[in-house]
């Protein structure tokens, strides 16, 4: 009896034992359940913080967004407004140059009517005058070589012989004036008769020609400008180059004219500043009148190559 009761007494101990270290890891427990609670408080805590941080920055980005809209919207407008600014004072420009271009343009013809009337005027009125006192002169002159004192006479046949100098300076006067042949057998012909007149005080020069233009189709203007550009590269050519070989090539095409000459003389050098003609800077001048191009290509001891474009497609205005 008293060993069932030892036994109950030990197991009853146990039994608190037992009890004692549950309600300690209760304890724990309850512990571990209280941190629990107070570390997902502080999240909770952090969670709103951020939420709200969140949020507030959400609201400044979409705020930042609607000013970056209504910005790019500004700017588009100014952008298109610039923009049909420029193009209206584009057209404004563009006019502006065509006018002036035209007036450039009739200009030029007017100069070459004018000096085609100066031309006719030398030839008809002070050519023709000069031409009947040569021949009153010479007339004269075999009548009076033994009436008149030797020095007299001699005065008188040298006055005769300055009336045919300026007859002859005068007759170059009037061909240049206005290239002779153009009006009378077209640009290609009067081409071709321009190179030989301009080659031939050259005999050295070596020229291989190509003119092919034909005469349909091209307008005035172009004409002259073609003829006057040539005669001005040949005389350079001819005054300047000391060249052994030159080619000169006239084509045509839809687009319009083109003009190349080139030689393998002296050169020079196009920047140097104490250029003193006028030849090359009036060529420039006329094709840019025209709304053609124009290369000039020199270095000394290197030739020169000229290329000239006309375009047909100019039309000055009538009025
Ligand atoms: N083919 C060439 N070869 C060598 N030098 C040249 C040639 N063409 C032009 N030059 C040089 O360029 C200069 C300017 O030429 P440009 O035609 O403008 O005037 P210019 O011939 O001297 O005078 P202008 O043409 O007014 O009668 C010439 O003086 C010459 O030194
Ligand atoms: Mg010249």
């Amino acid at each position: 009896m008293s060993a069932d009761r030892e036994a109950l007494l030990a197991r009853l101990a146990g039994l608190e034992r037992e009890n004692r270290a549950l309600q300690a890891k209760i304890r724990l427990l309850d512990e571990g359940r209280a941190k629990q609670e107070r570390i997902a408080d502080t999240h909770r805590r952090l969670l709103r913080c951020v939420n709200r941080d969140y949020e507030e920055s959400l609201a400044v980005i979409e705020r930042q967004h609607a000013d970056a809209l209504r910005l790019t919207a500004e700017l588009t407008r100014y952008r298109n407004e610039l923009q049909d600014l420029v193009a209206e004072r584009s057209a404004a420009l563009h006019q502006a140059n065509e006018r002036l271009r035209n007036l450039s343009l009739k200009i030029l013809a007017a100069q070459e009517t004018e000096r085609r009337w100066l031309s006719m005027e030398l030839h008809d009125g002070v050519l023709q005058s000069l031409a009947a006192v040569h021949i009153f002169l010479q007339t004269e002159l075999q009548g009076l070589a033994s009436r008149l004192p030797e020095q007299s006479f001699d005065k008188l046949r040298l006055a005769a012989r300055t009336v045919g100098e300026v007859m002859r300076d005068m007759r170059e006067v009037v061909a240049s004036l206005r290239p002779p042949m153009l009006d009378d057998v077209g640009l290609e012909a009067a081409l071709r008769a321009l190179v030989k007149k301009c080659l031939l005080p050259c005999p050295a020069i070596r020229a291989r020609i190509s003119i092919e233009v034909g005469d349909t189709g091209l307008h005035e203007e172009q004409k002259i400008i073609c003829y006057r550009i040539l005669q001005e590269a040949l005389s350079n050519a001819a005054r300047h180059s000391r060249a052994r070989n030159l080619c000169v090539e006239v084509s045509r095409d839809s687009g319009g004219l083109a003009v190349r000459v080139q030689d393998d003389g002296v050169g020079f050098d196009p920047a140097a500043s104490r250029l003193e003609g006028v030849g090359i800077e009036s060529m420039r001048e006329r094709v840019r009148l025209l709304g053609g191009s124009f290369q000039l290509e020199a270095a000394p001891g290197r030739g020169v190559r000229l290329s000239a474009f006309l375009p047909c497609a100019v039309t000055p205005e009538e009025s």
